[in-house]
């Protein structure tokens, strides 16, 4: 049984969120996305020429994401080099993130995303995929949509949103972490993974209750990118 939450909020209730974009002078584009103790800094560079060559796709850009945490993101301090975390992590960002730029616009081109997490509280690929998104947003690629993502589950018997690594742990009863992405104005999930095991029924609520926190997310992207572009044609 999961009746309250370790950090007191409600079963539907987000951790609090900061997000901006155009904060890495030397990047293209970039972004910063907290929720809770978990933060992720995204830098977008291009588009650019491919290289090598050989990637080039004459129709299209091609997206090459890196996912990294940094060495103190975490108590036991991250192994440095990129294990099969990182690439499965920057694989499903990647596929995400193709969904969500069109890349038919820029043929022969590659776009460079790499995310760094400063501190992992769970929901890291999540907050990471918010902030690349963002930052292609600030580097002006044309998009269909943003991607606004959070990780939700089931806890004992709770349906929660948001997850802590103290829940992620949760034993007694279990713990199941589903990390959702989605097109918030095109209501298409590009982002849909499963650590755990829920029934049919228990999967639709745990997207529900996502959807609904991917929504809030959303209004918050689009409120940094506003500030930043208003600021922009201030100065
Ligand atoms: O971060 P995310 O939930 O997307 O992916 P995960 O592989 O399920 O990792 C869950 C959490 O475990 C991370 O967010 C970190 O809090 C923690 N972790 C860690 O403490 N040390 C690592 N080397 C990797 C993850």
């Amino acid at each position: 049984m999961y009746e309250e939450r370790f950090d007191k909020r409600k079963f539907d209730e987000l951790r609090p969120m900061e997000a901006e974009t155009g904060i890495i002078p030397n990047a293209n584009g970039s972004a910063r996305f907290k929720i809770g103790n978990t933060e992720a800094y995204a830098a977008v560079y291009g588009p650019q020429e491919v290289k090598p060559k050989h990637l080039e796709k004459v129709d299209r850009a091609i997206i090459m994401c890196r996912y990294d945490m940094m060495p103190f993101s975490v108590p036991d301090r991250a192994k440095p080099g990129f294990d099969r975390r990182d690439m499965e992590i920057s694989e499903v960002i990647t596929n995400s993130l193709n969904r969500a730029v069109i890349l038919e616009e820029m043929p022969r081109s590659m776009i460079d995303v790499r995310v760094y997490v400063s501190q992992a509280d769970a929901g890291t690929r999540c907050a990471s995929l918010t902030a690349a998104a963002m930052a292609c947003a600030d580097a002006g690629l044309p998009m269909r949509d943003l991607v606004a993502a959070v990780a939700a589950g089931k806890i004992g018997d709770s349906i929660c949103l948001d997850l802590t690594k103290e829940e992620e742990d949760f034993h007694e009863g279990g713990a199941t972490d589903v990390p959702i992405g989605f097109l918030p104005s095109k209501n298409e999930i590009v982002l849909l993974q499963l650590d755990g095991k829920v029934s049919r029924e228990d999967l639709k609520k745990i997207i529900e209750i996502g959807k609904i926190g991917a929504a809030k997310i959303y209004e918050l992207q689009k409120a940094a990118l506003k500030r930043r572009f208003s600021n922009e044609s201030q100065s």
